[in-house]
Formats: structure tokens, sequence, C-alpha cells
């Protein structure tokens, strides 16, 4: 019996690769950057699954040519690049990768915010060009993380994470904004659900780590950036359309909030000429927060497992409810 076909739309490591050879027919665009639009379109007809990245739009034009799709694994927690309505109306079961990249993306949000508030590439870059003349008493300070009251927008599995990783720095509070309580979150940890206008008034540190969805889509606006301090850290590692990023700019130049640190923004990557490369209180990062060496390799992994099993029509291991 032939095997089942499928396409990926990057290369992906050997060992990932090697298991979904054993039972598919493989396909994959070899380029370091994301397939062409055209290229996708033409090698996914006759496939019959796809494992894509967060840079793949999956939407009616792709469908339209996948007549015989039936499984589509996204190497990623977030799926806001699928159009999970098409999907579902052509019976398309689909995969993804929560919990594998929790750890490595808690690991860079802390490094992140901590890049932003003390300066750490402002004072590396002064030592490097000779902005560095002597010790100087309040020559590059920024805000400490002891004493601080850190707010979470989106208190999910990255969120609690960040926040046991931040706790150790004797921040004062904890306070978070999401959906639905955290009850052990609140008990372990201390946490304190409150509403979004007291987490934009109240924190010290804002740090961004709720989906993208159709209710939170620029979440942060012009409004949000008001309700902020003026002295604190903004800090995004979910994704760059939750954020009206010329707000963002604003609130910057103006220094109506002291800095932002992002690992996702509005388009990716982001043009050189951007307002924000031009800005000393924003630190900007090429979308890496889960790029730990083990963690990229899991979630490929998991990505080939749940074609696999979608394939057999079996339960996927990380499979979406649509
Ligand atoms: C995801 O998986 O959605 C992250 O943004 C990249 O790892």
């Amino acid at each position: 019996m032939a095997k089942p076909s499928v396409y990926v739309t990057r290369e992906i490591n050997k060992e990932a690769l090697a298991v979904l050879a054993d039972t598919c027919e493989v396909t994959f665009w070899p380029g370091p950057d994301p397939v062409p639009r055209s290229e996708l379109l033409k090698n996914i007809a006759h496939k019959d699954a796809l494992l894509c990245m967060l840079t793949d739009k999956i939407d009616a034009e792709v469908l339209q040519c996948a007549k015989q799709l039936k499984v589509i694994a996204t190497m990623s927690v977030g799926y806001d690049h699928l159009d999970l309505k098409e999907i579902k109306k052509h019976e398309i079961k689909v995969g993804y990768t929560p919990g594998i990249l929790t750890h490595a993306t808690a690991e860079l949000t802390v490094a992140l915010l901590l890049a932003t508030s003390r300066r750490l590439f402002e004072a590396n870059a002064a030592a490097r060009n000779g902005g560095w003349q002597a010790w100087s008493p309040f020559w590059m300070t920024g805000p400490g993380l002891e004493g601080a009251t850190v707010g979470i927008a989106g208190f999910g599995r990255i969120g609690q994470e960040v926040a046991k990783r931040l706790i150790p720095f004797q921040i004062k509070k904890l306070i978070y904004f999401n959906r639905s309580q955290k009850p052990e979150a609140e008990s372990t940890m201390g946490a304190v659900r409150v509403t979004f206008d007291e987490l934009l008034q109240q924190s010290d540190f804002l740090v961004v780590c709720c989906a993208l969805t159709s209710d939170t889509v620029g979440m942060f606006d012009k409004a949000a950036f008001h309700k902020m301090k003026k002295t604190a850290i903004f800090v995004n590692t979910s994704r760059g359309g939750l954020v009206d990023q010329d707000e963002l700019v604003k609130a910057l130049q103006e220094e109506r909030i002291a800095g932002a640190g992002l690992d996702v923004m509005t388009p990716e990557p982001l043009p050189l000429d951007h307002p924000l490369f031009k800005l000393k209180n924003c630190v900007i990062m090429p979308h890496i927060a889960s790029a730990a060496v083990q963690t990229r390799a899991g979630m490929a992994m998991l990505s080939v497992e749940n074609i696999v099993a979608g394939l057999k029509g079996e339960k996927m291991p990380s499979e979406l409810t649509l």
C-alpha cells in the first residue's frame, strides 16, 4: 500500500524527518526562508498531511488546493496563522505544540525583561563605543525587580512559568489578568487576579503572555498605554498583533512608559527602518523565545508524532479541539 504523503514547509531536524519518513512519503521546502506561497500552493495538492510553521498562512486559498489533506500539524503553540473555521469545514485535524516550549519561552521572557529594564544592550554598546567614561552614580540605571509589582496578561502555562521565575527576585506583588481564575496559582504563588485596567495601572513590569485571538487583537492600544505607569516596562513574547504598534512607538517616544522588550512584532521581520529600531528604550529580539536547541527539536518531533497519529486516524498527542 502506498505511504501517505506529507509536505513539510521547512527543513527540520534529521531525527524528526526520519521518524516521519518511516511511515510517510516526505517532501519538504529546503530553503532557510519560509516557503514561497506559490510553492506551498503547488506542493500541497495531492498531499495527505502538512507540517507547517507559524510563518505559513493556512487559509481558504491553501485549502482549496489541498484536495486530499486530512491532517495539519503546526510546529508552534500559537495557531493564529491557521484559519480554523475553514479548516473545520474541510474536516481536517490540527495538531500543535503546547507545553513543550513553555520553559524555553518563560526563560527568554525573563531574559528580555532584564535586558530591557537594566538596559543591557544600551550599556554594552556604550562600553564598546567609548560611551563608558568612568563609573558614574546614576548612569545606565533602570528599575529593579525587587519590591516591584509584576503584572501578567494571560496566565496560562507560559504566564505562570514566567511568574515562577520572577518571584525569587523578591517582587512585592504578582497580579494577573486572565479570562478565568487560577485558584491553584493564587494559593501557591500568591497571585492576585485583577481587571485589565488594574493590571495596566499597577504593574511596574507588564508581561504579555496571552494568545492572539479576535478578542485579544490590539488590546494594548492608545488607552492602555495611557493608563500604564510612566516607569513601567512592557514585555511581549506572545504575538505582535496584541499590540497597537504605532501607539507603542508613541508611548516610548513620549516616554509615557519607560521601556519595551519585544520578541514579537508586526510585521516580522520588522523592517530595518522601523521607528522601534530607533528607540533606545526598546529591545527587539527576532521571535526567538522558544529557540532552545532541545525545545525546537522537541517541537519538531511532537509535530511529526501529531501527523503520524492523525494519519492513522488515532488521537494526536497534541490535538487542537476545533
Ligand atoms: C509559538 O510556538 O507559537 C512561538 O511563538 C514560537 O515558538
